[in-house]
C-alpha cells in the first residue's frame, strides 16, 4: 500500500523541533508522497525548500485568504516565478474564509480571482480553501470563462455542494473531520463523490483525525482518514489507497 497526503503544512512552526522525524514517520506509515502547501509567500518558499530536499515531497505556492490583506504589490510575479520550479505541483492554497474573516471579503475575493487567473495562464491546478463561503465560491466559478483544474481541500460542505463542485470538474479532498463522530453530512458526501474525484489529506498540523483528535496532526495520520473513507465506500483500504493515489498523481501532474 502507498498513500498520498495531498495537503499538509510541514513548513509550519509546530514542526520546528521534529520536522525530519515527522517526515520519517510519514514514510514508515507508507505515506510515500505529500504536498506541502503554502499560505503566503514566505511559507511557499519554505515548502519549496523542503520539497527540494525530501523525496516524495512536493510543493504548492499561493496566498491564503487569511493573508490576502498582506499580499505585496508584486506577489503575483513572485508566485509565477516560484511555480516554474519542478517541485511545484499546484497554486494554493487560495480561496474564501468567511468563518474567520481575517481579511476583508472584497480583498479575499480580489486576491483569489487574481491567483485563479494566474493558474489558468500557467496551466496549474489550484488548491481551494473554502470555509462558510460556498455560495460566493460557486457564484465566482460560474462567472468564469475558464476554470483551472483544482481541488476543494478539506471539504466541509453538504453532499449537494460536493456534487456542484464535481460538476465543475474539481476533486474533493477529505481531511480528519471525516473521522469525527458527529459528521453525518460530510460522511454522506464522501459516499457520493465519484471514485475518480476522491482525495485524502491531513491539513497537518491542524485537524488530527480520530484517534489522534486534539493532538498535533502530521502526514502519517492520513491513513486514518483513508481507512474511514474505505469503510464508508465499503472497499478494502489498499484499493482506496491506490484510487486516491492515482487521483492525486493525476491532478498534480506527477508520474
Ligand atoms: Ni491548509
Amino acid at each position: 500500500m502507498r498513500v498520498f497526503d495531498t495537503h499538509c503544512h510541514l513548513d509550519d512552526g509546530q514542526f520546528s523541533e521534529d520536522r525530519e522525524e515527522a517526515y520519517r514517520r510519514m514514510l514508515e506509515a507508507q505515506v510515500e508522497r505529500c504536498v506541502c502547501v503554502g499560505s503566503d509567500i514566505a511559507s511557499s518558499r519554505r515548502c519549496l525548500d523542503f520539497a527540494k530536499e525530501h523525496e516524495g515531497v512536493f510543493a504548492a505556492a499561493g496566498v491564503h485568504p487569511h493573508e490576502a490583506k498582506d499580499a505585496s504589490p508584486d506577489y503575483l510575479d513572485i508566485l509565477a516565478e516560484l511555480l516554474r520550479r519542478p517541485q511545484e505541483v499546484a497554486l494554493g492554497e487560495i480561496g474564501l474564509d468567511y468563518y474567520y474573516d481575517l481579511s476583508p471579503r472584497d480583498v479575499q475575493k480580489r486576491v483569489m480571482a487574481e491567483q485563479v487567473r494566474l493558474a489558468v495562464r500557467l496551466n496549474k491546478p489550484v488548491i481551494f480553501h473554502i470555509r462558510d463561503a460556498h455560495g460566493d465560491m460557486v457564484d465566482f466559478f460560474r462567472a468564469q470563462k475558464e476554470l483551472p483544474a483544482g481541488i476543494i481541500h478539506c471539504f466541509s460542505g453538504s453532499p449537494e455542494t460536493a456534487r456542484e463542485y464535481v460538476k465543475m470538474g474539481f476533486y474533493i479532498s477529505f481531511a480528519g473531520p471525516l473521522t469525527f463522530k458527529k459528521a453525518p453530512h460530510l460522511q454522506q458526501a464522501a459516499k457520493e463523490v465519484p471514485l475518480d474525484r476522491l482525495l485524502v489529506e491531513t491539513d497537518s498540523p491542524y485537524l488530527a483525525p480520530e484517534p489522534k483528535r486534539g493532538r498535533r496532526n502530521e502526514p502519517a495520520n492520513v491513513v486514518y482518514t483513508l481507512k474511514k473513507l474505505a469503510e464508508l465506500r465499503e472497499m478494502p483500504e489498499e484499493e482506496m489507497a491506490q484510487i486516491t493515489w492515482n487521483n492525486a498523481c493525476a491532478i498534480y501532474g506527477i508520474q
